[in-house]
């Protein structure tokens, strides 16, 4: 068992409500390790001592459809302390007899909640007994026999309610709009549910490094290391857990940004004193890469061949684990993807088969970290910022950003226009507030004209995005004097560009990456 499922916990059960993770964000910085599970799952699982409360989520459904999510009754009995938001609130109604109205009139928005200053769910909440809360459902709890009704709004005559230790409220707690909203959530955790604090970074990674030395005992681990930060928090986690018995590995393909090898042997070996074994494969790779133009083709092609090469270094390290940088998103993504929903992100990744193919026990020290707390790990551990704040860059590297076949010259001015973009945006303080950035090149020539000679050069197209989790992505309003000087230092500085595009398109329909 490790640390950290050894914890105290709340689970929220997720019904598909857009807010389902914050509700696990929220209750986590406020101290408490939260776990998001399915609505479905059976009410003997979640007897345990250490589930201290259960949340049961919002959802798009009303409790009126004929397939909308309900939870096993018997979690109601368990005697474990319950809030339902939202929908989680409309189903304990109805399950404990109460009349749900389909909503006539839907209440969305801010709303005023009147609430009892006595409930231990507004504990220490003078507010006159009035709070401005947000709303989003169009189903109404109307009656409730036998609950305490602690709140109502114009709209909601039962807007909160306490049936013995179940509590259900019908607006959402966990988003920013709700004054208080978090004192709710604390009243929950602490003087409802009674859990003790156990959830901060430091604890974590006290916690995390001890669970490591105790599965790793005397054996040897490798990591892949690519320069992005979920994986180098893994590596810094292992090597502060096992030291020199933890071995990174660095696979220069080629197709890595402007000073990124050196970046990151300086900033893991000689900085975080990790021991990396660097190898130089880039000829292997663009010439397996030659005549190659579909994007798939292009990935496959990629993806085989790093885990050829990641294969043969570990086999002569004589390891026993494999460090991952799995995280939590991630985790849940393949879940879905298991049960036939749609995912998008983990299909990336391009060592999945590695552990079964190498016969390595593997070992994923922030599979339960969101990507910001992942940030806030590396900062604890002293991981430096330009790594803990890069965008993120896919497994093909450039490759995904040159479309058709990987040539030299067409590498070239990717890496060197996606540097000037980078480059542009930090001078204008937009890096740190967009998802992505990068320059695209494709097999287009378009006329330029240089003094008095007219000449044929590559078309760049800049894309800059912003995104929550990479799910979706809107184009950025970039101003137009930032635009300006991209264009003009890419076509001055990069040979053989002669245009530079926007890219104005968003995810869906697009992809982020081209190819
Ligand atoms: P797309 O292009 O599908 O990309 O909208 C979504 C996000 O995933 C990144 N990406 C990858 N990451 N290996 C990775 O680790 C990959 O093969 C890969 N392909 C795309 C992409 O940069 C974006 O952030």
């Amino acid at each position: 068992m490790t640390e950290q499922s050894s914890k105290d916990r709340v689970v929220v059960l997720d019904f598909g409500g857009q807010y389902s993770h914050l509700i696990v964000r929220r209750c986590r910085d406020l101290g408490v390790y939260t776990e998001l599970l399915p609505f479905d799952v059976p009410a003997e699982d979640l007897k345990s001592e250490r589930i201290k409360g259960i949340i049961l989520s919002g959802s798009p459904f009303s409790i009126h459809d004929p397939d909308s999510p309900r939870c096993d009754p018997r979690i109601l009995e368990l005697d474990i302390p319950v809030l339902g938001i939202c929908y989680g609130a409309q189903l304990i109604a109805y399950l404990k007899g109460g009349v749900v109205e389909a909503g006539r009139k839907s209440e969305f928005g801010r709303a005023e909640l009147f609430f009892n200053r006595d409930s231990a769910l507004f504990h220490g909440m003078n507010e006159g007994g009035r709070l401005n809360v947000w709303m989003s459902h169009g189903d109404v709890i109307r009656k409730l026999d036998g609950a305490d009704i602690i709140g109502y709004t114009s709209n909601s005559p039962v807007a909160a309610f306490r049936i013995s230790n179940i509590y259900g409220v019908q607006f959402h707690p966990e988003v920013h709009h709700t004054d208080k909203g978090d004192r709710i959530l604390w009243n929950f955790l602490y003087r409802i549910c009674g859990c003790e604090r156990n959830w901060t970074i430091e604890s974590f990674v006290r916690d995390t490094i001890d669970d490591i030395k105790h599965q790793v005992g005397d054996g040897r681990v490798v990591c892949g290391l690519s320069g992005g930060i979920d994986s180098a928090t893994t590596a810094v986690l292992v090597n502060r857990a096992i030291g020199d018995r933890l071995t990174c590995i660095f696979v220069d393909n080629g197709l890595l940004r402007k000073g990124e090898k050196e970046e990151v042997l300086k900033t893991f070996g000689t900085d975080l004193k990790l021991r990396v074994v660097f190898v130089d494969a880039r000829e292997r790779f663009l010439n397996r890469l030659r005549g190659v133009k579909d994007p798939e083709d292009k990935r496959k092609v990629i993806g085989e061949l790093f885990i050829n090469i990641f294969e043969a270094e570990a086999k002569k390290l004589k390891a026993d684990f494999l460090a991952q940088g799995t995280i939590y998103p991630d985790r849940i993504e393949s879940a879905r993807a298991g049960s036939g929903k749609a995912s998008c992100i983990k299909s990336h990744h391009n060592v999945g088969a590695l552990p079964e193919k190498l016969g390595l026990r593997l070992i994923e020290p922030i599979r339960d970290l969101y990507k910001d707390e992942v940030r806030r790990v590396a900062k604890e551990l002293g991981i430096p910022q330009t790594i803990i704040n890069r965008h993120p860059f896919p497994g093909p590297g450039l490759a995904a950003r040159i479309i058709g076949e990987v040539t030299e010259e067409k590498l070239r001015i990717c890496r060197e226009a996606s540097h000037i973009v980078e480059e542009e945006l930090k001078r204008s303080g937009w890096y740190y507030k967009v998802w992505q950035a990068f320059a695209v090149v494709g097999d287009d020539l378009a006329t330029g004209v240089m003094g008095d000679a007219r000449r044929l050069g590559r078309i760049v197209t800049v894309r800059v995005v912003e995104s929550r989790e990479a799910m979706t992505a809107d184009f950025v309003k970039l101003p137009y004097d930032v635009l300006e000087d991209i264009s003009r230092r890419i076509t001055n500085e990069v040979r053989g560009v002669t245009w530079v595009t926007y890219a104005i398109s968003s995810k869906p329909p697009s992809t982020i990456e081209p190819c």
